[in-house]
């Protein structure tokens, strides 16, 4: 039951989503590199992201409105999907990424087509791929605000709408910003970590349901309860997104499974591994996280610590019971949330933590 809603939803947002790009990709119809330029963004968005923060906001919307049809939501929903897809653009680029969904990063495919096509100039193709996704992204993010701007709900209601895009934006930067100052240091603590995540990931969950319930026109209790319900699925989500990172399939993921070692990345496991570990361990930590160097039995060596420490069984523990608390905030809003939908927010977050990719 959830699976076939998931789906159709996804489906929907993908048309929806075409339907945008392709508006824009006809106005810059005649100039070739800026119609290329589009339509490679065009494809990372149709790269087999989850859609999970548009499918969360459409159905945050549906628990205050189930009598709404969803097609009235969807077109705002894909603000969420751009600004998420902007902010990957230049973590990639941050966190010295080749792959993403499996396929090229975006700054990588850019970097490949000057090596196609510029091989006879000096073009620097590195620094092209770079500056080309600095642009993607921003590129991205603005778009994202066109969806959030253009509705059909009414001016007051989209306007509160945006202040909390707006706000769901600037906590991202600011959980970047934060988790960007960690790599210089080696001990970071677990309560500083949920600060960060909180920011990076948790946050856009966070609006993403409250702004679902801000166009149902849900009360201040709906509204809060779901934001709550969010934020928290958030924080799970990037637990287990960590734990992926490093002892995930990469055929599944899509992504490196070195990278957040290699870049020095403070994860929960590296986080609860370094606060356990006994002095040697300890020193084989502190000589190989943060080596770009590192080979792979290193790396193998970091992630048997990481399970000797109990580091790994830890963040397990932790995404599941802030999955288990998460689903208790739904049961706050007053007026209750529709039982249908509420059930279809839990499968959500449950998704959020029970995923191989
Ligand atoms: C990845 O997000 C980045 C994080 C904030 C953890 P998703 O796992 O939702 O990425 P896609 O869009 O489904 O690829
Ligand atoms: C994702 O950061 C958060 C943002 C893009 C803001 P991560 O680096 O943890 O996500 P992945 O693992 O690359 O998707
Ligand atoms: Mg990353």
């Amino acid at each position: 039951m959830f699976l076939t809603h998931y789906s159709s939803l996804l489906k929907k947002i993908d048309y929806a989503l075409h339907t945008f790009m392709n508006n824009h990709i006809e106005t810059v119809k005649g100039s070739p590199f800026l119609e290329y330029y589009y339509k490679k963004i065009n494809d990372f968005l149709f790269t087999g992201g989850k859609r999970i923060r548009p499918i969360l906001l459409v159905d945050s919307f549906s628990s205050i409105a189930p009598q709404e049809k969803d097609e009235r939501i969807i077109p705002t929903s894909l603000s969420l999907e751009l600004l998420h897809n902007a902010s990957l653009i230049h973590d990639d680029i941050m966190d010295k990424a080749d792959t993403r969904r499996g396929e090229k990063t975006f700054h990588i495919s850019l970097r490949d087509y000057a090596n196609e096509n510029y091989s006879n100039t000096n073009t620097n193709s590195d620094d092209f791929g770079i500056s080309m996704g600095i642009l993607g992204g921003d590129f991205a993010y603005n778009l994202a605000y066109k969806a959030i701007n253009t509705t059909d709900f009414p001016p007051a209601v989209t306007l509160k709408a945006a202040i909390e895009f707006n706000e769901g934006f600037f906590q991202i930067v600011q959980g970047v910003i934060i988790e960007t100052e960690f790599m210089g240091r080696f001990a970071v603590t677990e309560d500083e970590y949920y600060t960060m995540i909180q920011g990076k990931t948790a946050a856009l969950f966070e609006k993403a349901a409250r702004i679902g319930a801000i166009f149902a026109e849900g009360t201040e209790s709906q509204i809060n309860a779901l934001g709550e319900f969010g934020l928290t699925a958030g924080v799970a989500f990037q637990i287990v997104d960590d734990i992926i990172g490093s002892f995930g399939n990469p055929e599944k993921t899509g992504k490196p499974v070195d990278s957040d070692l290699k870049e020095g990345k403070k994860t929960i496991l590296t986080i609860k591994a370094i606060e356990k570990a006994n002095e040697k361990q300890r020193k084989t930590l502190s000589k190989i996280i943060g080596n770009q160097d590192a080979n792979e039995a290193e790396i193998e060596e970091v992630r048997d610590i990481i399970k000797e420490t109990g580091a790994l069984d830890y963040a397990r523990n932790k995404a599941n019971s802030l999955y288990q608390q998460c689903i208790t905030f739904l049961d706050e809003a007053e007026p209750t949330l529709d039982e249908k939908y509420k059930n279809y927010l839990a499968k959500i977050a449950k998704m959020g933590v029970n995923r191989e990719k």
